[in-house]
């Protein structure tokens, strides 16, 4: 039997806040189910006042299966720590990390099931992160939309998006290849059996096997509503606040309203299988 956790829901649809725990320290298997269930239950969790080490923040992560790594670490990676995406942005910065509405590295094979963003430097105002459900995207579309979305796959490319950002970091190299792969428009949540829109802005560059124009309308129609308010909660972080998320039925975007002040953290990422 799980245990009761303290839970406050951030909105009916997404995201809810825990207090009570200290994730420094290994989960009970009582606690880690309940932690569990809280995700499948909110797809996004929110923790305060965790000030953890690398190693422990990998450690928490761990529990929830194998991390994974970056294809483009060299470009954010923390020395010692392959597993770490080092998040750092301050008066040097041309562009931030998750600055559109995307689900992570959904180029990959298997994307990633979750993330871990644990934040230690925020900025005084701003720097919130959005979050959407996809379900409640997807449950709001019509049933002939529904349908139709259903048959599709798309292309998702890691290229556009680490290209620019290895460009603007100085570290580009042309011989340099990101993945790029297929997944269904409409997934299936391997542990909850509900259905979800994944596409997103950052990596989901085509439908295949349909007309250009079609896919750029569909995607374009897709992207629009994605990115509707109905869907949404926003995280205010703290320093050493914790949001953990579910790729495979939220998105995420970041605000970069902060400019040029300083906001740094680092991500453990939780390996995935392949979408259905
Ligand atoms: C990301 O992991 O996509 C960035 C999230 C954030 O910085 O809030």
């Amino acid at each position: 039997m799980a245990t009761a956790l303290d839970i406050n829901p951030v909105t009916p649809l997404i995201g809810a806040e825990i207090s009570g725990l200290d994730l420094s320290k290994p989960l009970s298997s009582n606690v880690l189910g309940a932690v569990k269930q809280a995700l499948r239950d909110h797809l996004v969790l929110f923790f305060r006042d965790q000030d953890l080490s690398a190693d422990e923040q990998k450690d928490f992560g761990r529990q929830f299966g194998e991390l994974h790594i970056h294809p483009a670490r060299d470009r954010n990676g923390l020395e010692g720590h392959p597993e770490i995406l080092y998040l750092n942005a301050g008066p040097d910065t041309s562009r931030v990390n998750g600055d559109e509405w995307h689900s992570d590295v959904t180029c990959d094979a298997e994307p990633p099931m979750g993330s871990i963003l644990r934040l230690f430097e925020v900025p005084s105002n701003g720097g919130d992160t959005l979050f959407a459900s996809m379900y409640a995207a997807y449950d709001a579309l019509s049933e002939p939309m529904k349908g139709f979305l259903s048959g599709l796959s798309a292309v998702h490319d890691g290229g556009p998006n680490y290209i620019d950002r290895a460009k603007r970091a100085g570290i580009y190299k042309p011989d340099k290849v990101f993945p790029a792969n297929v997944h269904p428009v409409i997934r299936t949540h391997p542990e909850t059996g509900r259905k979800s829109i994944f596409v997103n802005k950052i990596f989901t560059q085509q439908i295949v096997d349909i007309p250009k124009d079609e896919s750029r309308a569909i995607l374009d129609f897709l992207f629009q509503h994605v990115a509707k308010p109905n869907f949404q909660c926003r995280f205010k972080w703290a320093a050493n606040s914790i949001a953990f998320w579910d790729n495979r039925c939220a998105l995420h975007h970041a605000m970069w309203d902060y400019y040029p002040e300083v906001r740094r953290g680092y991500r453990v990422t939780i390996k995935g299988d392949a979408p259905f």
